[in-house]
């Protein structure tokens, strides 16, 4: 059991590390104010999809019935930061590969709460044709004052902490029962071995004493 797990921690550390996997990740909804924040936008491909010319725009409305404003732009790693309120307060925080195609917002304030979002195109470049495609993901994003502790986080904490006594204890057992097993063998081997060379029952009892509480 604690070979698996192991095992399956070693595995996702390896995931985690590599730098070839592309895991779609869904945004941070959250911000707090006067920090910074990070819109995530992941568009993964598939590995033949080698060649290719990929631009992506982002957009800001302020609520539901606003008109969208284009707030940033990169098109084929020419990035530009468009006029608009987040103008100077927004950085490239995506990848070189151009399937991490995050924002970051600096000293984010209340008016930056509103929907976001992103539209990525791509142009394929195989021998005869170009084919197209294009992604959005929408982000509705809110501004709070404070961070709120995630509930989630101290659960899982948690968890790890009661899985951890959980093993030692279980390992604990294990030991324990092993080595009564073992102690008992030894006295029954003992036992055999007495009665066969007909000892008298008070010495035999002496031999067994230190194995048995
Ligand atoms: C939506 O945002 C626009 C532009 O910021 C503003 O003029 C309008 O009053 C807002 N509408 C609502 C319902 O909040
Ligand atoms: C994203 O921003 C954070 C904080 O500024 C930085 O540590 C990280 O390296 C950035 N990642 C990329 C891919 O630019
Ligand atoms: C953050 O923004 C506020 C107003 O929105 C401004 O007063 C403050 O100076 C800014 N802080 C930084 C570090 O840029
Ligand atoms: C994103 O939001 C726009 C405008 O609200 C909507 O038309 C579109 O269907 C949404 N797309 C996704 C993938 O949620």
């Amino acid at each position: 059991m604690l070979n698996h797990l192991l095992t399956i921690t070693c595995m996702l550390c390896l995931v985690r590390l590599s730098h070839e996997v592309c895991v779609d990740v869904p945004s941070e909804t959250e911000a707090v104010l006067g920090q910074s924040m990070r819109l995530t936008c992941i568009d993964c491909m598939k590995r033949e999809e080698v060649k290719v010319r990929t631009s992506v725009d982002w957009y800001y409305r302020p609520n539901e019935t606003s008109s969208r404003i284009p707030i940033y732009k990169n098109q084929d790693g020419k990035r530009e930061s468009l006029d608009s309120p987040l103008k100077g307060r927004l950085l490239w925080n995506g990848s070189h590969d151009m399937q991490d195609l995050s924002l970051r917002i600096q000293n984010v304030s209340f008016t930056d709460s509103g929907f976001y979002q992103c539209r990525v195109y791509r142009e394929f470049q195989f021998d005869y044709f170009t084919p197209t495609a294009s992604t959005i993901k929408n982000i509705s994003l809110t501004v709070i004052e404070k961070a709120s502790e995630d509930p989630t986080a101290i659960y899982s904490e948690i968890m790890m902490y009661v899985l951890l006594v959980f093993l030692t204890f279980w390992l604990l057992v294990e030991m324990v029962y092993c080595y009564r097993k073992i102690s008992k063998s030894d006295e029954q081997a003992q036992d055999t071995a007495t009665n066969y060379l007909a000892i008298p029952s008070e010495q035999k009892d002496s031999t067994a004493a230190p194995v048995t509480e």
